[in-house]
């Protein structure tokens, strides 16, 4: 399947606008492209105790595998509070991971210009149980 990253970035722009983040005033919108073509988005939800708050990336990934995906193959980050791209958070590089395979395409923006283009494996490397994951799901 031919995969319009740019598109996938538009929706996850457009997701960083429901972002609740009164607290970092850092807003992040996440787009998950599903295996059957259906997107998935999500933003950060922050919380007053702060160390609860959910990244946008595991927001999106919930959202799909809640309507019953298992597999994703692309995925968009923006962050439009940041001039250049801001990559996943560690947590977020493991938990999407479960869902999606090392060559899966990542590209992360923010308001600028620059994009960078990647995989989930470059982002994620020497997954060793990735398999014990892909043989469960
Ligand atoms: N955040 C994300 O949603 N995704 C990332 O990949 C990086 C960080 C959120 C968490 C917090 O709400 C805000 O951005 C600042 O760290």
């Amino acid at each position: 399947m031919e995969i319009d990253m740019e598109t996938l970035f538009e929706e996850a722009r457009k997701a960083a606008d429901f972002a609740y983040a009164p607290y970092s005033r850092f807003r992040v919108g996440a787009a998950l492209l599903a295996e059957d073509g259906t997107v998935f988005t999500g933003c950060n939800v922050e919380n007053r105790s702060y160390g609860l708050t959910i990244c946008a990336e595991r927001s999106a990934l919930v959202q799909g595998v809640g309507r019953g995906r298992r597999g994703f193959i692309a995925l968009a980050i923006a962050t439009p509070d940041s001039e250049d791209p801001v990559g996943p958070c560690g947590a977020c590089r493991q938990v999407l991971s479960e869902f999606m395979a090392p060559e899966a395409a990542v590209r992360f923006g923010g308001r600028g210009p620059r994009r960078v283009d990647t995989t989930i494996g470059f982002l994620y490397p020497y997954d060793s149980l990735h398999d014990l994951a892909k043989s469960l799901r």
